[in-house]
């Protein structure tokens, strides 16, 4: 088992997932990194070493796939026998008005937002729980508290998943293992270009910060758990 932390991050490719790697990399854990872009993982996988990783795993994969799912897991728990932080992140959203969200949209989805991150943590969680110690991070959104228009599907992959993790986190702390939610208002990335009314670029705010708020959570005391975490602008006139 490798004798450094571990975390493994989905969504790793770009925005908030790679802000994340990249400040977990500084605190000096290896950074197993996902998502089906291999060549900007490899950007992020040099990235994240010259921060401090002392290891990468670069894993492509379609978390729309289960076997991408399973062969994900397996190359982790093989190679370094253990995962200290799972942070689910990667996510897809379309913005539609109701009438025009294709059933095609809606499950892709579902499969990333939802039903990847059912089935990733159930394969990564026994590994948590028999060494009891484990931290997840699920990446939500406001949209999984609030409604909002256009955002039917995603907004119910986000409630879907704040609900998901709730239970979770009753049953998981049981054994050690920490289950933290962030729900972040527009955050300036990829994604957020597509939200017509969003806040400009510069008053959103930046993955840099959702980064931030994970590792705060993170480094509280194994006895101390940040169950969800609502991240929003201090001021969404100035940024
Ligand atoms: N940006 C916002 O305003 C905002 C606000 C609240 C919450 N969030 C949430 O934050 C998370 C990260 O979003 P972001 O803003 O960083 O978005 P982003 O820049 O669009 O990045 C999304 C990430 O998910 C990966 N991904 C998408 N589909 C995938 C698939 N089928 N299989 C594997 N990986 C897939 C992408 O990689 P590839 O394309 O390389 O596969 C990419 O790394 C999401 O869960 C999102 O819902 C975002």
């Amino acid at each position: 088992m490798l004798d450094k932390p571990v975390i493994l991050v989905t969504g790793a490719s770009r925005g908030i997932g790679k802000a994340i790697a990249l400040r977990f990399a500084q605190a000096g854990f290896a950074c197993a990194l996902t998502a089906r872009n291999a060549a900007k993982l490899q950007e992020t996988a040099q990235q994240v070493t010259e921060a401090g990783a002392p290891q990468t795993l670069v894993i492509p994969a379609d978390l729309t796939r289960d076997a991408d799912i399973d062969r994900l897991a397996r190359t982790v728990l093989e190679q370094w026998g253990k995962v200290d932080v799972l942070v689910n992140n990667a996510g897809v959203l379309f913005l539609k008005p109701f009438t025009e969200l294709s059933i095609e949209e809606f499950d892709q989805m579902m499969a990333v937002n939802m039903r990847a991150v059912f089935l990733l943590t159930q394969k990564i969680v026994p590994g948590m729980i028999s060494r009891r110690t484990g931290t997840i991070i699920n990446i939500a959104s406001l949209a999984g508290k609030n409604g909002f228009k256009n955002g039917t599907g995603y907004g119910a992959t986000k409630w879907a998943l704040r609900g998901w993790a709730s239970s979770l986190m009753l049953e998981l702390r049981e054994y050690d293992v920490r289950v933290i939610t962030i729900f972040p208002g527009s955050v300036n990335t990829d994604m957020a270009g597509q939200l017509p009314s969003a806040p400009l670029p510069e008053t959103r705010l930046q993955p840099e910060d959702v980064a931030h708020a994970a590792f705060q959570a993170y480094v509280l005391p194994q006895r101390a758990m940040m169950s969800e975490i609502d991240l929003r602008p201090s001021n969404p006139k100035k940024g």
